[in-house]
Order: C-alpha cells, then structure tokens, then sequence
C-alpha cells in the first residue's frame, strides 16, 4: 500500500515523556515535557521546548535551571497528571505524592521516586515559533541506587521506562539487541572432539562385552562355602601338628 501524505508535523516517535522539575526546595514545579532530547554528547548537551504560557516557563527562565526526571511505569500516571494541571492552581509534589531530594549543583529539586534525574543549567534559548527551546549542559546525572548491581553496571532495563508515542503512553518492551549487534560477529562453536576409533575397537567391545557378560552370570551363581571354620561365630584354633613341616 502507498503511504498517505500528511502537511507537516512533529511525528517523530517514540519519545520520552519526562518531569521536569524547575524552582526551588521552597517553591518548586512539575511540568511533563515530551519536546526534549539530547544535542551534544560531550559536553552533554540536552533541550527542552516549553510553551511561554505555561507556568514552569518563567521560573525556567529566571532560574536558568531544570532537573529532568526519567519516568517509568509507576510514574505513569504522576507524568500524565502533571501535564495536564498547572502548577499556577496546585503543588505538583504534594498532589502527586512525591519527594523532593536536594540536587547537587541546582536550586530545582530533584523527584526522588524517578529513576534518573539530570541537572541542567540553561545555556542558550531559541524561540521557532510555539515553544522555546532551552538548550542546557547537563551538570550531573543522579541514578537511582537500586538499579546499579555490584559491579557498578546501571541495568535500565529494570527501570521499566516508558514512552510517548501519538498521545499514548506506552511501556517498553522487551530488550531486542545491543548497540551494534547488527555487525557483530557470531561466536564460533567449537568443533566436538573427533575420537579416533582404533581398527580392532569393534572386537574389543565386542571380546569386553562377553567378558562382563561372564562375569555377572558368574555372580549369580553362587559359590561353594567354604568349609566352616568357626564355631559360635569363634575362630577355631587349629592345633598345629607336631610333625607337619
Ligand atoms: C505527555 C505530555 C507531554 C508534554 N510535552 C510538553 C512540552 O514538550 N512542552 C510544553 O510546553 N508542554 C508540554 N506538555 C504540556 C504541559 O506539561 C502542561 O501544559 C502542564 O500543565 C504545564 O504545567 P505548568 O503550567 O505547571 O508549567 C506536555 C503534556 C503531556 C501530557
């Protein structure tokens, strides 16, 4: 089937769906962000894109910080809600039952129940038209103790991340490849040792195999006892003979 052709738009996805945490200890704000993502990787540089008239854009834009917070699926319905009220008529943290933690290098707090929070400081702005676009280094990166095993190795796929796709939320699936797993090379398997056979090995078995098969069939008959020589379960002493040599 040919594809339909749609006037532009922003169908790009999936995206994350992420918290944004933005103020201070004191006075702090929510607001769900899909418009975000990563521009540089070092130094790691990330955007968010926020309408002017949401409440969370002049605290951005006066702070010049934000905390990104990972969601999974038990922020699911937190993520939702805090897209859709306004921090203008509610405490986000409160309603939502959610802790604030303390950042490391930001005023913002960070949500402690997502798995990852990002501190940013804003270092550029842009506005395309609908959204500006605060363009942030990324300070630090708090993970959540319980998804690092011993060896220090962060295992997100227990973070049970979810995704935006077309005004859903979705869960993600299960892990498909690695990163570069296309090009990898397959593991060789080991070729079995090759047994060489000796040219009499087939008699042999044969000659070991009646051989055991004597053997068992003579186990099964049973021997004649020896002639007892104890009496009441007592050695007898044989009396030695004089002239026996
Ligand atoms: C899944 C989802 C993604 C959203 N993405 C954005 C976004 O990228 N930029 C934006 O300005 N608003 C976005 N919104 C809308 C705001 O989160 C919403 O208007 C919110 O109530 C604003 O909160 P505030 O007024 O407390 O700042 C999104 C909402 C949802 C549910």
């Amino acid at each position: 089937m040919a594809k339909k052709v749609w006037k532009a738009g922003t169908f790009i996805y999936p995206i994350p769906a992420v918290m944004v945490s933005c103020g201070d200890m004191e006075k702090s704000n929510i607001i769900t962000v899909g418009w975000t993502g990563i521009l540089n990787t070092d130094p790691a540089i990330v955007y968010i894109s926020v309408r002017p008239e949401r409440y969370s854009y002049n605290i951005i834009k006066e702070k010049k910080e934000f905390v990104i917070n990972l969601t999974n699926e038990d922020l699911a319905f937190a993520t939702d809600w805090c897209g859709v009220r306004s921090g203008s008529k509610f405490d986000k943290f409160s309603e939502m039952k959610l802790t604030k933690e303390k950042a490391n290098y930001v005023e913002a707090p960070l949500i402690k129940e997502a798995p990852v929070s990002v501190e940013c400081r804003v270092i550029e702005e842009k506005t395309y038209g609908t959204h500006t676009t605060f363009i942030a280094e990324v300070l630090c990166i708090n993970a959540d103790e319980k998804y690092i095993d011993e060896n220090g190795s962060f295992d997100i796929s227990k973070c049970d991340l979810i995704a935006y796709a077309n005004g859903g939320y979705y869960a993600l699936g299960e892990k498909i490849g690695k990163f570069g797993y296309s090009v990898e090379k397959k593991k060789k398997t080991k070729p079995d040792k090759v047994k060489v056979v000796p040219r009499n090995a087939k008699r042999k078995i044969k000659e070991n195999k009646f051989l055991e098969k004597e053997s068992r069939n003579a186990k099964l008959i049973p021997r004649p006892r020896k002639k007892a020589n104890r009496i009441n379960d007592k050695p007898i002493r044989r009396k030695k003979n004089k002239h026996s040599l």
